[in-house]
């Protein structure tokens, strides 16, 4: 019998960046010494004191059974400690806390609780592949928001057209922003909050880079702080990046408890939860998010940054310094788009670098480098960068 697969899979955008990845993997069997910004994964190892308590927990019995469905309730209330001392939003861990297997996963599930067929969810470009193969899949229908350098990276809400906005189910919004570094300001927020209830919507958003920020005077904002926001939002947060942590699966999702129980219902048939034991350590993660170690990965990005900002900007890429993530979010030189700007990158300098359209078509005539790469690896890319004349 010949297998059919699911047409679902055919409503998925290509995958561009497969023509990166082969010429990659060619280059690398040749031997050229590949210098990759290309995965946003972050390359130092996990803070000592959270695996210290992973081994520990990982030696209790009762963490070697099936997690409790909607958290461990000590991973809930630090969670919820720590949203407080972050943000100034208090939370109910046990209503408005729900445990993720990594925020890709609410992500993914999200649409299935929240959309019937047909409705429409609201999905930036460039953006995250998630939100809108998570839509495809519930059999919602993405309309795409531009994200442009213009506006800041912001959608313009106002040209939504008002059928789109009767028939939206879902916003998704994603400040910080990957892959252009944005980031949100309360009076943003305040304005989404305002159009999903006028329009009866909810949203999501997505800030599993809140806590990769470089002035801390202005760190970014979480859309709970809007008043009222918790009727109509939730928010992902994920320790993956913050901490390091991007391989152990652990985040969680905060906010309306009506959707978060949606959210608990579909995952109760899905998955069955992120291993006790690693919520054990996230849950030591967010309770010393403080400490020295924590802090030093914020550091480490900002000199990476400083540095590749630089090296860009005197190599004819129009760059300007992201303000948060571990994204750099360039122009390509005049002439190329974001396919051969990343194709000559790859060819000439040995460097990987992923081509803007790969995020949506408002990525094109954009290559986004990942800072997950040592400072002498990226002053290297930079003096090869020097050579090519565009
Ligand atoms: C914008 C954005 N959201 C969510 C995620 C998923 O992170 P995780 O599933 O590790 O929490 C990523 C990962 O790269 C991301 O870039």
């Amino acid at each position: 019998m010949a297998f059919k697969r699911a047409s679902r899979l055919d409503k998925l955008p290509p995958y561009l960046f497969i023509e990166i990845d082969r010429k990659k993997r060619e280059a690398i069997a040749a031997g050229k010494d590949v210098i990759d910004f290309g995965v946003g994964d972050p390359d130092r190892p996990t803070p000592r004191f959270i695996i210290d308590r992973m081994a520990t927990a990982v030696y209790d019995p009762k963490n070697h059974r099936y997690p409790f469905d909607t958290g461990v309730p000590a991973f809930r209330e630090t969670a919820a400690k720590w949203f407080y001392a972050r943000f100034g939003v208090a939370l109910d861990p046990h209503k408005e806390m729900l445990v993720l297997i990594g925020s890709k996963e609410g992500l993914g599930h999200l649409p299935l609780a929240v959309l019937e067929p047909g409705d429409i969810a609201l999905i930036p470009s460039p953006g995250y592949p998630v939100y809108q193969a998570a839509t495809v899949f519930a059999g919602g229908v993405p309309h795409v928001m531009p994200l442009t350098e213009q506006r800041g990276y912001l959608p313009d809400l106002d040209a939504i057209p008002a059928a789109v906005l009767d028939k939206a189910a879902l916003l998704f919004l994603n400040y910080p922003n990957n892959p252009t570094g944005a980031v949100a300001s309360p009076a943003f927020y305040e304005k989404c909050v305002a159009l999903a209830r006028r329009h009866g919507f909810i949203i999501c958003s997505d800030a599993a880079y809140s806590e990769v920020y470089y002035d801390d005077g202005d760190r970014p904002h979480s859309i709970l702080e809007v008043p009222g926001a918790k009727d109509v939002c939730v928010e992902m947060h994920s320790l993956s990046k913050t901490f390091n942590m991007t391989g152990w699966r652990i985040a969680f999702a905060a906010g309306c408890p009506e959707v978060l129980a949606a959210l608990a219902k579909v995952k109760g048939n899905m998955d069955s939860g992120a291993f006790n034991a690693i919520q054990e350590a996230g849950a030591a993660a967010l309770h010393d998010s403080e400490r020295r170690e924590v802090t030093e990965i914020r550091e480490t990005y900002r000199a990476r940054r400083d540095l590749l900002v630089a090296g860009l900007a005197r190599s004819r890429f129009g760059v300007r310094s992201p303000a948060a993530t571990f994204y750099v979010w360039a122009h390509c030189p005049a002439g190329y788009d974001s396919m051969a700007c990343a194709a000559r990158l790859l060819d000439e300098a040995a460097v990987v670098a992923i081509p803007g359209v790969g995020f949506g078509q408002t990525g094109e005539g954009y290559v986004r480098f990942a800072l997950t790469v040592e400072r002498e690896r990226i002053a290297q890319a930079i003096d090869r960068l020097a050579r090519l004349k565009w």
